[in-house]
């Protein structure tokens, strides 16, 4: 099949978040099963400059710039909107310098949908258009407007991210007035870029199943639940993967020492270089518990200071903190770590380099979140070692088997209820389990045993795409 995936980031070029590896690691194991894939993104400056080698794509018409050709890892083809005017604005992809979404959203994203739908006319070869979450959106209702033969796919990533926009605005579109009803782009007298995805795609899919069934009810459909309902037969979960050419231990080179099953010692140095690293104090017998997020209420940061401050206090546990986000939470943090010199270390970045030395080094990573379509960091954990500790949502729930609540071969920690006692309690749990070193020792080799590569999860993309392609 010739699939074109679509999104407003990918890695290595542009991360705001797990979407952007999700983008980065599909399209080359759909490759690897021998489909013919591209990526398509708009091109903000940290794609221009980090592609390599780009070559216009002659006889293809962008309004106002161009459509450039270049590849990335694993023999997948890079498409890039080159348009000055839209996207040639360093920094982040989504909001400017002081948090604040571009004020032009809204047309960077509909020559985004355009764009894809253009390419799917002009080359009739390509089956299947994959979009990913709000900004992407548009494509599957201009394929549907424009009567092409090339079947879509919409993967939410996260329902919380709609791009809603009010009626005056729905001319920009350039689609249908038709379209602008309650089972098209309507959306409670605006419209969305979420809502004609869902309304216009063939498949909708999620990133787990557990997230799939939680989006039908009204406490976490994000006022979609009655559409998703409607769709329901063709929505499905299919839980994203890991890249373990990224995310592997044994060949890390941001780790102080490179480790596997077999070689799980070596995991020390890791934690003492990061305590080093951090300013926390040496101390083999607690627990350090790693945290890599978006500082945000989804990831039920909030939760944290109030569940640990005691176990910091009484020299129970430590914290290593990479994260950025909200204002508060920053703030309630950075107050955390200076109450807690030695036990608390907290870096307000976004780094890639320490993220991977948190996930070596660290002895189990938080994951508390309120709802989580997938979440990667905690099956970088399972992959290092280092266990989840995570609330039993979404991908969360469909990843990580609890100690003692599922005794089969446990691989972390869950918590049920979305306060900071809770998570207390199972801090408390954590630092106990840790001072039984065969019991944790045991825990670690079976999070290292789990499996979450991407081959599992190109291969249910197929059998999904086969149901929806056309002839
Ligand atoms: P989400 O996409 O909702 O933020 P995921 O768990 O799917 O959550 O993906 C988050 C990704 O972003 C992971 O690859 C994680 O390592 C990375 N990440 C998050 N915060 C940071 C940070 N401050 N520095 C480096 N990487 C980060
Ligand atoms: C979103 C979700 C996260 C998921 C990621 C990749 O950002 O919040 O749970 O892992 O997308 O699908």
């Amino acid at each position: 099949m010739k699939i074109l995936h679509v999104a407003a980031e990918v890695l290595p070029l542009v991360k705001t978040g797990g979407l952007a590896d999700v983008v980065g690691a599909l399209p080359a194991a759909q490759r690897a099963l021998g489909h013919e894939v591209s990526v398509l993104v708009p091109g903000y400056p940290a794609i221009l400059e980090g592609a390599g080698k780009l070559s216009p794509v002659e006889g293809f018409a962008v309004p106002g710039g161009r459509l450039l050709r270049g590849r990335l890892a694993g023999d997948v083809e890079l498409l890039v909107i080159e348009q000055a005017a839209r996207y040639a604005r360093p920094g982040n992809p989504y909001v400017d310098a002081s948090g604040q979404d571009w004020p032009d959203n809204l047309q960077r994203f509909v020559l985004l949908g355009r764009v894809a739908a253009d390419l799917c006319l002009w080359d009739p070869q390509i089956d299947l258009l994959h979009a990913h979450d709000w900004h992407a959106g548009l494509a599957p209702a201009y394929l549907r407007a424009d009567g092409t033969r090339c079947a879509s796919c919409f993967t939410i990533h996260n329902l919380a991210f709609q791009g809603i926009y009010a009626y005056y605005e729905y001319a920009f579109t350039g689609l249908p007035e038709a379209f602008y009803r309650f089972d098209g782009l309507e959306f409670h007298g605006d419209w969305s870029f979420m809502k004609a995805a869902l309304s216009y795609s063939d498949a909708i899919t999620t990133v787990s199943p557990t997230y799939a069934r939680e989006i039908l009810r009204p406490d976490l459909g994000m006022q979609l639940d009655g559409v998703l309902n409607y769709r329901r037969a063709d929505l499905r979960g299919i839980l994203n993967g890991v890249d373990y050419a990224i995310w592997n231990p044994e060949t890390d080179r941001a780790l102080a020492r490179t480790y596997g099953i077999d070689k799980l010692a070596a995991k020390t140095h890791n934690k003492r270089a990061l305590q080093q690293d951090m300013g926390l104090a040496v101390a083999p017998a607690r627990p350090l518990v790693g945290v890599v997020s978006r500082l945000t209420l989804q990831k039920g940061m909030d939760l944290v200071p109030g569940a640990i401050e005691s176990l910091l206090a009484a020299d129970q546990i430590q914290l290593a903190l990479l994260g950025s986000g909200d204002r508060e939470l920053e703030q309630a943090f950075a107050e955390l770590a200076e109450r807690h010199a030695g036990n608390c270390a907290v870096s307000l970045a976004y780094d890639e380099s320490l993220a991977h030395r948190i996930v070596g080094g660290a002895d189990a990573i938080l994951v508390p979140s309120r709802f989580e379509p997938c979440g990667l960091t905690q099956l970088y954990g399972l992959r290092y070692g280092t266990l989840p500790i995570v609330r039993r949502t979404g991908g969360l729930a469909d990843t990580v088997a609890g100690y003692r609540a599922q005794a089969k071969q446990p691989t972390g920690f869950v918590f049920e209820t979305a306060s900071s006692r809770a998570l207390k309690r199972v801090l408390g749990r954590v630092v106990e389990v840790y001072r039984d070193g065969p019991t944790w020792r045991g825990l670690m080799q079976n999070a290292m045993r789990c499996e979450f590569g991407w081959d599992r999860a190109a291969r249910d993309y197929d059998k999904l795409y086969a149901r929806i392609r056309r002839g």
